[in-house]
Formats: structure tokens, sequence, C-alpha cells
């Protein structure tokens, strides 16, 4: 099929990658001039596992072309991707100004039928929009178009996996030829396709999104239990998981979930709930949970070394917002960062992939950037583990403890094994275990009291 997809970045490039590695004609679109010279030498403008073979393959084998051209794009395509950035505005809303440009721009060069599919993540009602924003900038009226919502559920880091080979295919339209098109696209894949009406399609994308961060608050959650009643939030999530109907997925305990999608969608999602005059109460939930999972972490922190953190120095393992990324839209960790040192803590940061990024939002005050996992532990009074990484579950403990200044571990991720951590002599604070380094559960809020009493020189929460 000729295709056209509108909008590089993980959406969009990886769709455009696996649409022409299953043997379609792709035209990747993009304002973006330098990014699409980058792209064409495979030089990819973001950090995802297997990505670049696939594109410089499918450039060199012709069926994977790129212009900064909508009117050029879309000319000889039956299907046209929007897959442009959806940011939150002020308001937790979905920004939706470049779809609505994108829309103008193809009204304007359509030159006969085509399905107009929406993949960015929009809100409700938003396709019905896209339609009558293309309808009233046609060349002529005869034209036919029909528009349909298929959502992606990728995520970064998997997400060349994740296109190739999903769990399901959701494809809204109002349209049976719309469909009809949509399925010769997917059939092959032999996965279930929801075939719907637009605006539940547009559901499910934050439907899903909204129950998997739902997910995460309730394991984290849990942990807040397991630490006051002396239970293990690991082996609890693993005996919950087994039971098919609970699902093992998403119910790793620890600093909250980041990224560019969880924190943007629940909050759109709850928008729109309010927008409907309905109190989605469980969502607004989910986020306060997500929330004062960060704060608790920081005061197992304080806890431990008391509200003034000038003169330590910290040894930070993991800066991107979960492993096998380099994306720190919205991470976690580099918000710890910046309130240990808002507190007067000196860091010594690492992480595989996340470092350039890292730099732009960090700078370089009270932050030194070293070449790996070990340098970060030199001379310094405690180790933390904020990202998920592999790597930093294998970390060899016998040298760590020779690197730090004292043997205390803050794993926020729950990554390392905490017999082994605590028969080496570590104290070590995990999340949800009650291990040797919580000596008495301390209820109090410090992390709070400390943002009160500094008036806000943290800045950060
Ligand atoms: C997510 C959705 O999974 C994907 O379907 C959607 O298309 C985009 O948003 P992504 O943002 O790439 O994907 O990351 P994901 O793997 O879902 O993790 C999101 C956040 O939750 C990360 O910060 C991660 O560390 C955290 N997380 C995830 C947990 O804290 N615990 C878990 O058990 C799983």
């Amino acid at each position: 099929m000729k295709l056209c997809v509108i909008g590089t970045g993980y959406v969009g490039l990886v769709g455009a990658a696996i649409f022409s590695d299953w043997g379609n004609d792709v035209v990747g679109v993009d304002i973006d001039t330098e990014k699409i010279d980058r792209i064409k030498k495979g030089e990819m403008p973001i950090y995802e596992p297997g990505l670049s073979e696939i594109v410089l393959r499918n450039i060199s084998q012709n069926r994977l072309t790129f212009t900064t051209s909508i009117a050029d794009g879309i000319k000889d395509a039956e299907i046209v991707f929007i897959c442009v950035g959806t940011p939150q505005s002020d308001t937790g809303a979905a920004d939706l100004s470049a779809v609505w440009e994108v829309a103008k721009d193809i009204g304007k060069n359509m030159n006969g039928y085509k399905v107009i599919v929406t993949k960015s993540t929009v809100p409700v009602g938003t396709n019905e929009k896209v339609k009558m924003i293309i309808r009233e900038n046609l060349p002529g009226p005869q034209i036919e178009f029909d528009v349909a919502s298929n959502p992606e559920f990728l995520r970064e880091g998997s997400s060349v996996e994740d296109m190739a080979a999903p769990d399901r295919t959701v494809v809204g339209s109002d349209s049976e030829k719309a469909h009809a098109v949509m399925r010769r696209l997917y059939e092959h894949l032999n996965t279930p396709i929801v075939e719907c009406d637009l605006r539940s399609a547009e559901m499910i994308k934050y439907a899903s999104n909204g129950f998997l961060a739902a997910k995460i608050s309730f394991i984290n959650e849990i942990a807040q239990i397991c630490e006051r009643a002396g239970a293990d939030v690991t082996v609890v999530a693993r005996g919950m998981g087994l039971d098919k109907r609970v699902g093992s997925a998403f119910l790793n305990a620890g600093i909250g979930y980041g990224g560019s999608c969880f924190p943007k969608d629940v909050a759109a999602l709850y928008k729109t709930s309010t927008d409907q005059d309905y109190d989605f109460k469980l969502l607004r939930s989910v986020m306060e949970v997500n929330v004062a999972q960060r704060e608790n972490f920081m005061n197992k922190v304080l806890r431990h070394f008391g509200k003034n953190l000038a003169g330590r120095t910290f040894a930070i393992l993991g800066l991107a917002f979960k492993g096998n990324t380099d994306d720190i839209r919205d991470s976690v960790s580099i918000e710890i960062v910046k309130k240990l040192r808002g507190l007067g803590a000196k860091l010594r940061v690492y992480d595989p992939e996340a470092m350039y990024n890292a730099k732009q939002a960090l700078g370089a005050v009270n932050v030194e950037y070293c070449l790996d996992k070990y340098e970060t532990m030199q001379g310094a009074d405690a180790l933390f583990v904020l990202t998920e990484w592999k790597e930093f579950a294998t970390v060899e403990l016998d040298k760590v403890k020779t690197l730090l200044k004292s043997p205390v571990i803050f794993d926020g991720r729950n990554l390392l094994d905490r017999a082994k951590v605590e028969e080496m002599g570590f104290t070590y604070f995990a999340v949800g275990k009650r291990t040797n380094g919580m000596v008495k559960i301390d209820t109090r809020n410090l992390y709070q009291t400390v943002l009160l009493n500094t008036n806000g020189s943290t800045g950060q929460h």
C-alpha cells in the first residue's frame, strides 16, 4: 500500500519504519529539515533499539523516503497518518494545535480518496474536528475522504517490537470503506483488530494508559502498607501477578511513573472527565499517589541524613524516566536529583543513554557527569538507584562498598537483591520492604516540612 506518515517522533518514525518493513511504500513527513536530513543518513533523533537498522534497510530498498512537504507526502498515499505531538497544555488538556495545523494542510492538498488516520494520542471528539477541518480546506467539494482513529500503544525502549507485533490493533471509524482499507494494512498480523466508532477508539487509548498508571499507583500504595506492616512488595506483586486476572505487568513498585505519556495522558483523561461533568475520583487518586511516592522516597533520605544535605555527595544511577531510553521527559529521577540539589547535596550522576539530555535539564551546578556507574560512587555518602536499567541490577556490591564513603543504598526501583545487599553490610532502603535501613517506621512527611520551611528555595516541587 502507499502510505504517508506525518511527524517523525517516536510514533511516526517507528510507524513509518515498520510499515515500510511490511512492504508498503511509505513517505515520512516532518517540518524539521535538519531532522529529516539526519534520518536520511541513518542518524536517529531518538534512542530506540533496532530502529536505525530498519530505517536504513527500507531507505536503501526505496520503500521509505522522507520529505518536508505535506503536499508531496500525501500525493500518492491511500492512508495518511497524523503522528504529531500532543503535549500537555497549562490546563492539563492535550495541546492539539499541531494536529489542527496538519489537518488544514492535508485538506488543502487532497487530490483524491484517502483515509486520514490519527495515531497521536488525542481526546475524545478530536477526529470529528479533524474531519471538519479537512472538509473546510478541501480544494474541491467532490473530493472524498474518511477519517479514522488508530491509537498506538508503543512503549519507549521497545517501540519497534510493540509496533511490529502489537497485542491488538484498534481502529475507529464511522466509515466501512475506511475500515476495509485499514484491514488491508493490518490483517497480516494475525492479532485481534478492534473495529469500532471514532470516539470509542480515542477512549481506548486513554483508558488503557489510565488503567496501567492505576496499576502502578495501586502497587505503590501496597508498598507503603508493606513497609509499615513488615511485608515485601516484590513478593506480594509476584503472588498477585500470577493470577491471570491481575497479570504481572506494571506491578513494580518504585518512585512513581514518569515519561512523555502517562503523566500527560492521565491528566488529559481527568480533564475529559471534568469536562463531561464527572469527577473521576480513582484517577485523581492515581495522580496524587504518584506525586506522594517521590515524597515518600525523599522522606527516607531526610530521615537518614537530616534535612540539610549541604556537604553530602550522592551517587545517582539512572536519569531517564525508565530503562532502555534516553528520554528524560517527566523523569522522576531528574526531579529527585533537583530536590537533593535544592537541599544542598552534590550529585555524581550516570545514565547509559540519557547523559546528553540530562545535561540540558540539570546544567553543571553541583552535578558531576560520570563516565560509568562506578565513577559516581567514589567518595559518595550514599548510592541512589533511580532508573530500572538492567546494568544497575548487576552492580558488583563489593566494589560499591569500597568506593562509597558510607555503605548506604537508596533503591528507588527495587533493583538490587535485598538479602545480598544486607549480607554485605549495607544500610539498604528499598520501596515497600521493611529492611535494616528502616529502623522504625516514621510516618512524618519531612519532605513537605522542608519545603514549607525553605519557602520555595528548592523550587522543584
Ligand atoms: C506508556 C505505555 O506503556 C504505552 O502503551 C503508551 O503508548 C505510552 O506510554 P512508556 O511511557 O514508554 O509507555 O513507558 P512505560 O513502560 O509504560 O513506563 C511508564 C512509567 O511507569 C515509567 O516511568 C516506568 O518507570 C514506570 N513504571 C512502569 C513503574 O513505575 N512500574 C511498573 O511496573 C511499570
